[in-house]
């Protein structure tokens, strides 16, 4: 069994209605999504789409409600076709799959996390958490034990016997996440699986699908329309607008870069210092050696160091990794990039693409 696998989207489109290869001319000759519907009656779903999904990593599909999130992960299992482009899982292009292999890639590979929980009311948790092996043709027998584990893992170690209708929303997408673990598939596709839970709960399960993750290392796309969120989850974070890619990257560079005015808009609110890392902003060689006050660990965040420096802004900090000097922190440098609309001046200074690419 794999437990690796790399997803890749290669100039990706999908337009709905009646002649999507019609209206694909003109969305390749420049139109964009509002234009294509009132001069042609079709949705521009998505338009040139590029994006590698490396395995063992989260990344993060986030945008407005209507911006094509869904569309594009419903791609990743062929629940959509596209109207252009190459889908490939593990560099094989999954479009080619005829019905058996696309039922053997879904039912072997992948598992879906989903908003609404979708669980089976008339089953136990115990058969709702084995439901993909018993789909798969598995006997209770054969499932029931990895079933059990990962319900213990998630917190339900006791509510095997219980029916959905008697856990809470934040339990049931517990066991959301169980079944997917038991399924053993190397991908995970989640659409705001998380979006519908009260906020306390949603933290305590975005907590709990990290740390399994850092045992894991699935595959994972995860949908959100939520910027703490996705800045909390993301290894590389997708940033999707009227169905086309604005930005992506790693979420730290795009909080310090922001190429596009949305984005600016999107970020101005976050509290940078809680999200901003001390490797995201360090100096790696600096002109000459500072004199530091002490060590910071590159993955602290700006708001440790100012509690550590307490607030003295001529300090400097060298940097470390595993226990290994990494390079230079300075207060002043720290501050400036708490300043969003600086950071975000010097994105659009250094990118060299305009918002319309
Ligand atoms: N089956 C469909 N037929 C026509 N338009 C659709 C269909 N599915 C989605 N769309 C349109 O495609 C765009 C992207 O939708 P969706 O992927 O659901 O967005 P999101 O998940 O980001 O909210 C929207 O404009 C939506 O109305
Ligand atoms: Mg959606």
């Amino acid at each position: 069994m794999s437990q690796n696998a790399s997803i890749s989207i290669r100039n990706l489109y999908k337009i709905f209605g009646t002649h999507p290869l019609k209206a694909l001319d003109h969305v390749r000759a420049g139109m964009g999504k509002s234009e294509l519907m009132s001069e042609h009656r079709h949705v521009l779903g998505l338009r040139d789409i590029n994006v590698d999904m490396r395995a063992g990593e989260i990344t993060v599909i986030m945008g407005l409600s209507g911006s094509g999130k869904s569309t594009l992960i419903r791609h990743v299992n062929r629940l959509i076709e596209p109207t252009a482009g190459e889908i490939l899982v593990n560099g094989e292009n999954i479009l080619v799959f005829g019905e058996a292999r696309l039922r053997e890639l879904r039912r072997t590979q992948m598992s879906m996390v989903f908003q609404h929980f979708a669980l089976l009311p008339h089953e136990t948790v115990l058969d709702n958490a084995g439901m993909a092996r018993s789909v798969r043709g598995e006997d209770r027998s054969a499932y029931e034990k990895d079933a059990l584990n990962w319900l213990e893992r998630v917190g339900l170690g006791n509510q095997g016997g219980q029916y959905p209708h008697q856990l809470s929303g934040g339990m049931q997408q517990r066991v959301g996440i169980a079944r997917a673990l038991t399924s053993n598939a190397p991908i995970m596709l989640m659409d705001e699986a998380f979006s519908a839970l009260d906020p306390l709960i949603r933290t305590d399960m975005q907590d709990l699908l990290l740390e399994l993750q850092q045992e894991l290392q699935k595959t994972i796309v995860f949908i959100s329309h939520d910027l703490d969120e996705a800045l909390k989850l993301a290894d590389h974070l997708v940033i999707l607008k009227d169905g086309i890619v604005v930005q992506q990257g790693e979420p730290q560079e795009i909080l310090l870069s922001p190429n596009d005015p949305y984005i600016v808009d999107f970020i101005s609110d976050i509290n940078r210092a809680r999200v901003l890392r001390v490797r995201s902003i360090m100096d790696v060689a600096p002109d000459h050696t500072p004199q530091t006050a002490g060590t910071v660990d590159a993955d602290a965040t700006l708001e440790s160091v100012i509690a550590l420096s307490e607030g003295d802004t001529t300090l400097s900090y060298e940097v470390h990794r595993n226990g290994a000097p990494v390079g230079y922190l300075n207060m002043q440098k720290l501050v400036r990039a708490l300043v969003p609309t600086q950071a975000a001046k010097n994105g659009m200074r250094n990118s060299t693409r305009s918002p319309s690419d």
